[in-house]
């Protein structure tokens, strides 16, 4: 049977040697038959180091729910490099991330992006949304983690106008501290709404390792669906005394960041990456992703710290170390993290 070719493909092979996207491109930068891209509209300075930058969804945007995050793209000296991002809008409006500068990309987006700059975009996702059905709930956010936050927010002022939230936002200072002026409006004009500002430069750290902060700030804590996002520490006390009160179920979060272990390397290994025919001797610190990059294979990536699973890749044979935590593992056909996984002896990929 006769194959169809594709519009796209027809459309490639007429224009050669341009490819449909350089000629589609021409008409409407945003279009791309393979890689969303959409055009800054508005970048508003949140602080001195945070930008939320705005702009118009791509033709065939899929809308996110409120707190999922986007793999964005920005291209650095002839690089395209990702990351992700949390949606810090409700549904409905523009898309915007609001990024605080911290790094290389991040730096770039913050300092460098302006209006009508083009950036490279992959549909929404993540599972840190909120609950189907109505509950009182409990809002925990340090530093940039409010950005999610604050998209449930504003979609609940929106539509859930009655809902009960406790917000308790950790920053070092009030000039720290993103989106205060609007929480705080919020909670003067949301009746169920109330909006805790904990300034860790004078209260010292938010302590998530007892009972006593919340029970103190909010003592029905335990009762209510509880969203936590900010640095890893805070994350992974919430986690452990969540789970301590068993209430394990009623909490749902969100990290940016992950550490890797202290400790010596493992041994490493020779990787051969299949489908590219390329071999490579790699050190136990080394990771597959970065090995790849710098032998030249395209392999997928978007946080680079083993959190959003866009790097997965098959292991044809070998084992690797998970650099977060130490653990060697890996059967031939499993689907493994290039970006936090290092060879533990020879390892062949798929890619
Ligand atoms: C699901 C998800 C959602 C995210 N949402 C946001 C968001 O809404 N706003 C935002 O500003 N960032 C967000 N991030 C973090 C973002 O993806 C980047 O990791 C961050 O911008 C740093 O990238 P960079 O290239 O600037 O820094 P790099 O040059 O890659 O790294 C600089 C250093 O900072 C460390 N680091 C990376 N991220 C963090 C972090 N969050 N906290 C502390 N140290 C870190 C790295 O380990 C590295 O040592 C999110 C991350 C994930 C996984
Ligand atoms: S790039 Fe996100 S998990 Fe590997």
């Amino acid at each position: 049977m006769r194959r169809r070719r594709p519009l796209a493909e027809i459309i490639s092979a007429l224009t050669y040697p341009l490819h449909v996207d350089d000629i589609t491109a021409l008409f409407d930068p945003r279009y791309s038959s393979k890689q969303p891209r959409a055009r800054v509209t508005k970048v508003v300075r949140e602080g001195p180091r945070t930008a939320t930058i705005r702009f118009h969804a791509p033709p065939g945007w899929r809308e996110h729910q409120a707190g999922q995050w986007v793999r964005v793209g920005v291209e650095i000296d002839g690089v395209r490099h990702w990351r992700s991002y949390s949606l810090s809008t409700a549904p409905g409006q523009d898309p915007a991330i609001t990024v605080t500068d911290i790094g290389q990309v991040s730096g770039e987006l913050v300092r460098r992006v302006r209006r009508g700059d083009i950036l490279y975009l992959d549909p929404p996702q993540g599972e840190f949304v909120l609950p189907e059905h109505p509950r009182p709930l409990l809002m925990i956010t340090g530093g940039s983690g409010i950005t999610p936050v604050m998209s449930m927010l504003r979609t609940l002022a929106g539509r859930r106008a009655d809902a009960d939230v406790v917000v308790l936002h950790a920053a070092r200072t009030r000039a720290d501290a993103l989106f205060v002026d609007e929480l705080d409006a919020l909670a003067q004009s949301a009746p169920n709404v109330q909006h805790m500002l904990w300034l860790s430069g004078e209260q010292g750290r938010l302590d998530l390792t007892t009972v006593d902060t919340l029970d103190r700030l909010c003592p029905d804590w335990r009762d209510r669906a509880a969203y936590v996002c900010g640095p890893e520490g805070m994350v992974a006390d919430a986690e452990r005394l969540w789970a301590d009160e068993g209430a394990g179920d009623h909490l749902t979060m969100e990290r940016f960041n992950v550490s890797r272990v202290d400790g010596p390397a493992g041994e490493g290994g020779t990787v051969t990456f299949t489908r590219s025919d390329r071999e490579v001797a790699v050190d136990g610190a080394t990771t597959l992703l970065e090995a790849g990059e710098a032998d030249g294979v395209a392999l997928p990536s978007g946080c680079r710290m083993g959190i959003c699973r866009t790097c997965l890749t098959k292991l044809d044979a070998g084992r690797v170390r998970d650099l977060t935590t130490g653990e060697v593992h890996g059967d031939p056909g499993d689907l493994i993290r290039t970006c936090v996984s290092a060879p533990a002896g020879d390892v062949q990929l798929d890619a």
